[in-house]
């Protein structure tokens, strides 16, 4: 299985989503891969904001290796399930998804966006790392069930 996170740029949430899943789901020995993209192309090849990093590496992953890339059309086969990280995202990717594709479209969180903290201060990194964190042992269950 595969799952991709979706954020704006590219370089804070879906960046720490992705390194969060990929250590998670690591220790717990479950073969699912994590990869994330932007909907907008301003940060494309650039590594993730340094505040996110430092929010990872505290946390006990590092996601400085990571490269910002944007959303394609064929990542709507390539993927199982595609996570929107707000309401903005989940927009714009049912309005470039393909009428049949095989990913599944939802929000990374029902019904709640999680706040952009790129114009922010790092805080606003801590608090958007808990918000991604508290959904975590959830998400892996629900992938589990479809595995
Ligand atoms: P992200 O944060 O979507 O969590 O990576 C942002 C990064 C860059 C921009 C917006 C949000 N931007 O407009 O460049």
């Amino acid at each position: 299985m595969k799952i991709l996170f979706v954020c704006s740029g590219n370089i804070c949430r879906s960046p720490t989503a992705e390194g969060l899943f990929r250590k998670r789901l690591a220790e717990q020995g479950v073969d699912i891969t994590c990869d994330s993209a932007g909907t907008n192309g301003y940060h494309i090849g650039d590594p993730p904001d340094h505040r996110a990093i430092v929010v990872a590496l505290e946390n006990g992953f590092d996601i400085s290796d990571q490269r910002a890339r944007r959303i394609e059309v064929e990542d709507f086969d390539n993927y199982d399930v595609i996570y929107a990280m707000d309401s903005g995202h989940l927009s714009a990717l049912h309005s470039i998804r393909p009428e049949t594709c095989r990913a599944k479209v939802i929000p990374y969180i029902e019904g709640r966006d999680v706040p952009d903290p790129w114009y922010g201060e790092q805080e606003n990194f801590y608090q958007t790392y808990e918000i991604i964190e508290a959904e975590v042992d959830r998400i892996i269950t629900e992938l589990k069930e479809l595995l």
